[in-house]
């Protein structure tokens, strides 16, 4: 017999093994190897805060460094005022959704809690964020699989997200303060930041440099998501997407 029957073979007497569409049994194999981690609302936030975050990174970005002036006349063209515009209407909505989001660790499942509460006081988890840097860095030659968040993923995305929005959402609206008036609402919420930092320009520099440290956050995060739904043997980007976490082998406990 030739090796590619052979292999046709074992094909069909593995499909003979699988339980049929949608058979209890089936049900059981799923249950097995996927559970359900993220739910609709988490998994909408992140995809608008994605499409905010973007907006707000690319017409930041020409806020600090505008273009050329336009030809023509001044008022032919309203370029800058459309990319202020952008910027600042990207700000209320990835502001609003991040209140939505902080109102879903409360009232979604445990792992809508994950983003904001690290166990720092366990000990194993130093050990689990150990490996997963040493698995990070190819150290490792197996994965450690997790049905939520994994303890690096996790540290990630709290100092350099949550931390870096709260930041960037306080001195952004103490910048709007200042175009909206001393009086406006945004002053006298957010106006302290000014002179905490030092004076206007200072917020200026910071909130750029936020920026930065936000986008740094971004690469590593995409890199990872990638690498790890190719290489860590669970389902990662389509987990974001609709929610169900997949795993190759066994899932864990
Ligand atoms: C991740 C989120 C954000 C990023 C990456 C971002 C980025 C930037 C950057 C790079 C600048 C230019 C700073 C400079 O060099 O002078 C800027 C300016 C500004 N941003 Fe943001 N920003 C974010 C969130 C916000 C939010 C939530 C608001 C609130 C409305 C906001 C309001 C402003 C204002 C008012 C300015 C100054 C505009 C001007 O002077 O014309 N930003 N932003
Ligand atoms: C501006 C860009 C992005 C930002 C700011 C961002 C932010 C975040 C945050 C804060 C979380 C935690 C979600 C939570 O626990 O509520 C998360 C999770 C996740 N993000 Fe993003 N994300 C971005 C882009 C992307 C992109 C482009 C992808 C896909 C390639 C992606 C894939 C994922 C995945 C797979 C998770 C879940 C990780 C896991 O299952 O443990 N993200 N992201």
């Amino acid at each position: 017999m030739s090796e590619q029957s052979v292999k046709a073979e074992e094909a069909t007497e593995q499909a003979a093994t699988l339980p049929a569409a949608g058979s209890g049994e089936q049900q059981l194999v799923r249950r097995q190897t996927a559970v359900y981690v993220y739910e609709a609302p988490l998994r909408l936030w992140h995809w608008v805060t994605v499409a905010c975050i973007t907006v707000l990174c690319v017409t930041g970005y020409f806020i600090g460094s505008p273009l050329p002036t336009m030809p023509g006349e001044a008022s032919d063209s309203f370029l800058m005022g459309y990319i202020r515009f952008a910027h600042f209407a990207a700000g209320y909505v990835v502001t609003i959704t991040f209140i939505g989001r902080i109102y879903w660790a409360f009232v979604g499942n445990s792992h809508a809690r994950e983003l904001f509460i690290l166990p720092i006081t366990k000990k194993a988890w130093y050990k689990e964020l150990w490996h997963e840097m040493r698995w990070y860095m190819f150290l490792e030659k197996t994965p450690k699989k997790y049905i939520g968040h994994n303890p690096m993923g996790q540290s990630a995305m709290f100092v350099f997200f949550v931390l870096g929005l709260t930041f960037m959402i306080f001195t952004g609206f103490a910048l709007y303060g200042e175009g909206l008036g001393y009086d406006s609402w945004a002053s006298q919420m957010f106006g302290w930041v000014i002179p905490l930092m030092g004076a206007s320009q200072d917020v200026h520099t910071w909130h750029h440099l936020g920026m930065w440290y936000i986008i740094l956050f971004i690469m590593s995060h995409i890199y990872v998501a990638v690498r790890e739904d190719i290489m860590s043997r669970q389902s990662l980007i389509s987990t974001m997407v609709g929610g169900w976490r997949m795993f190759k082998d066994d899932r864990p406990d």
